[in-house]
């Protein structure tokens, strides 16, 4: 369902059309407040109301929520929405895909302005900041103002729990530790209230990888976009107002598989990854080797092509279950038959190699063996990272 603040007005639509561009336009001085809510009926008036009292006069701004309850919370929206100066929409969805990042990063799509500011509906986000948030953007002309605890001056005692306060204390440190350069200028990249430039969205988005799991929706932005610039604002993390949170154990899983997806998305590690299952293929071989030539008496070379083979096999199905999963885009026999082949031409290639290199260059065999296996190893990499999977 979709619920405004005027009756006259429509939802947003996810595209804007050609002749929509000139409203988008038009509100592109303006700041959208993008607040994901589940649940959250009891918080509403309280958070509309100081939402509406900080925005400063002439500041053009909108609020989207983007609701996956199962309350009555889009109906309280809009009720409250029409006492309010404030623009106000709400974008129920059908299905909640990807949860709180997928909710946000629809509202990221929905919204026309050039600075968007993405805020938690239980006031554990102090919306007295927003004008800060804005006014700091423009100010260092940063790409990103993140609202952070851990900054000088800010507090996350609102966490709760000794036992919350230290997980989001440890999964902060590591990782900053598994990002060190993406979130150099970032003390916060767990934070879910910041103030982020459309530009920057588009250009994570360029990547083609904005896939939002979970809760760490700053993160995937931060490491898919890399901001230029990185503007902080301490912040106070409160209490909940109302409600209980929604985080909860399978989130914390949830943000351990986010960065493991996130931080194996770069080439070096996959090339890692796709060496170390190549090396896993021995095994494999090996033992069809010994069990081809020991009980069917097979001449030892006929046996180590099969073996080579059922190795080959190995790899293949290892690397399309863990490294290239969601990247398919041609039919399994078409994959199957290039992969075989590149590994084939992989071993002919090699040893024309190494006599160039011995002959043409004057290197020891030793040498010449490894520069050729590295060469043709990495030829073989980027040929199935580039071609063979998206
Ligand atoms: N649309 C939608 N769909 N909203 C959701 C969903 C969902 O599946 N799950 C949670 N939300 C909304 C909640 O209604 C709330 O407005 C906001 O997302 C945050 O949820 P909380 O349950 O209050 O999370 P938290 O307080 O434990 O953690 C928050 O603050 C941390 C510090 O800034 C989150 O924003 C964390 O990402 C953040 O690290
Ligand atoms: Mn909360």
């Amino acid at each position: 369902m979709a619920a405004s603040a005027s009756p006259s007005e429509s939802r947003p639509k996810p595209l804007a059309t050609r002749s929509e561009n000139a409203v988008a336009a038009a509100a592109d001085r303006g700041v959208t407040v993008v607040i994901p809510t589940f649940n959250e009926a009891a918080n509403i008036p309280e958070l509309l109301s100081r939402i509406s009292a900080s925005v400063p006069p002439g500041q053009e701004t909108s609020v989207l929520f983007v609701d996956d309850s199962t309350d009555d919370t889009p109906e309280v929206i809009e009720k409250e929405a029409v006492r309010l100066p404030l623009k106000v929409s709400v974008h129920h969805r059908a299905e909640p895909a990807g949860g709180l990042g997928g909710a946000v990063m629809e509202g990221i799509a929905l919204s026309g302005s050039r600075w968007i500011v993405v805020m938690d509906a239980d006031l554990q986000h102090p919306p007295a900041l927003l004008p800060e948030l804005i006014a700091k953007g423009e100010e260092a002309e940063a790409e990103l103002v993140v609202a952070s605890r851990y900054a000088g001056g800010g507090d996350h005692s609102g966490l709760g729990t000794r036992y919350r306060v230290l997980v989001s204390g440890v999964s902060t440190s590591v990782t900053k530790a598994l990002f060190p350069r993406a979130l150099r200028d970032v003390t916060d990249p767990m934070s879910g209230y910041f103030a982020i430039r459309r530009d920057l969205v588009g250009r994570a988005q360029g990547t083609g990888a904005v896939r939002p799991l979970g809760y760490k929706i700053l993160l995937e932005l931060i490491v898919r976009g890399r901001p230029r610039s990185v503007a902080e604002v301490a912040y106070n993390f409160g209490v909940r107002h109302a409600g209980e949170s929604k985080s909860t154990v399978r989130e914390g899983v949830r943000f351990l598989r986010h960065l493991l997806r996130l931080r194996s998305s770069g080439t070096p590690t996959r090339a890692l990854a796709f060496g170390a299952i190549g090396l896993s293929g021995f095994l494999p071989n090996l033992a069809v080797l010994w069990a081809l030539t020991h009980r069917t008496g097979l001449h030892y070379t006929a046996a180590e092509v099969i073996a080579n083979q059922v190795g080959l096999l190995w790899n293949f199905v290892l690397i399309e279950r863990l490294l290239y999963r969601g990247h398919k885009h041609m039919g399994p026999r078409t994959r199957l038959l290039s992969f075989v082949a590149l590994a084939n031409a992989d071993l002919v290639a090699r040893i024309p190699l190494m006599m160039l290199f011995v002959s043409g260059f004057g290197l020891t065999p030793i040498p010449a063996t490894a520069l050729a296996m590295a060469l043709v190893f990495t030829l073989r990499f980027l040929c199935v990272d580039r071609f063979l999977y998206r």
